[in-house]
């Protein structure tokens, strides 16, 4: 079956109707990802794409933004600077609602990263961005925990935002709907399982959509057969608690400068809880 398309139309500017939080709910349940249409606006997602690129263009993102190469995807931490510091990116009521209702109250932002697919780049290996293993040691037997927590709901979520139109020449993502409740059983399931159960949706659209999935859902890149760039944001929330163990190196993940955060609304700040800038420094200096 396919991956549901919530709309958003202008009642739901202020705050989603429960009608679409349900629809969304149930989609991630179901799938493990939902599209939207009419998260952003397309001026506003104009004004990031220019900054990424600027970005990109400039070897910013490469010199400053821990650049990692997966399969000729440049990967980058993007700060909450220019566009990005507006509200109506971060905390769009429409996401912070759907957010909420997936991860609780106290969901955070967990990173901000643009991926450009550069021309060239070749198919993404099938993965799960955030394995959660209650693995154990002892006498050097390594022993996974051997219930089924395939029930768990959701503890982080992936908010794809492209920044230009996808088609199947550029490298869309390519997502196994349902997928995401195998993941955590007790043995979980190889690439041949996982493409012999679930069939393979490739997530293209103008300009405007967006797509939201679960951290277990399995996915990966396509190739990029044109000579263009192909810049995406990776916007990932996560319950207070989860760590991204894929990002252990990458430090800070969340970007923000003091006086950005301070410009940021009283109600809106806990966002930010995983940056460097909103945390008390006690001992150390600086
Ligand atoms: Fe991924």
């Amino acid at each position: 079956m396919a991956i549901s398309t919530v709309r958003f139309s202008k009642k739901d500017a202020k705050a989603p109707r429960a009608a679409t939080l349900r629809k969304v709910r149930a989609a991630m349940a179901r799938d493990g990802a939902v599209a939207f249409e009419g998260l952003f606006p397309l001026p506003l997602l104009k004004r990031l794409r220019a900054d990424v690129m600027r970005r990109h263009e400039t070897g910013q993102l490469r010199a400053r933004g821990l650049v990692r190469d997966i399969a000729g995807r440049c990967t980058a931490v993007v700060p909450f600077e220019g566009p990005f510091l507006d509200p109506r990116f971060y905390a769009d009521p429409k996401l912070i609602a759907i957010m909420e209702s997936l991860l609780g109250a106290s969901c955070c932002i967990g990173s901000l990263e643009a991926v450009v697919a550069m021309p060239g780049a070749y198919r993404q290996h099938q993965h799960i961005d955030g394995p959660l293993r209650f693995d154990r040691s002892v006498g050097g037997r390594t022993k996974g925990y051997s219930g089924d927590l395939s029930d768990l709901p959701p503890y982080a979520v992936t908010l794809c935002v492209p920044l230009c139109d996808v088609d199947e020449s550029n490298g869309p993502t390519a997502i196994w709907p349902g997928s995401h409740r195998t993941a955590l059983r007790a043995k979980p399931p190889g690439a041949a399982e996982v493409g012999r159960k679930f069939r393979a949706q490739h997530m293209t659209g103008p300009l405007g959509g967006a797509f939201l999935f679960d951290y277990r859902t399995f996915h990966g890149g396509t190739p990029n057969l044109t000579s263009e760039p192909r810049p995406v944001l990776m916007f990932v929330f996560t319950r207070s608690w989860f760590r991204d163990p894929n990002l252990t190196e990458v430090y800070p993940s969340v970007v923000i400068a003091k006086r950005s955060l301070a410009r940021v609304p009283e109600r809106h700040r806990r966002l930010f809880m995983l940056a460097p800038a909103a945390r008390r420094g006690l001992w150390e200096r600086g």
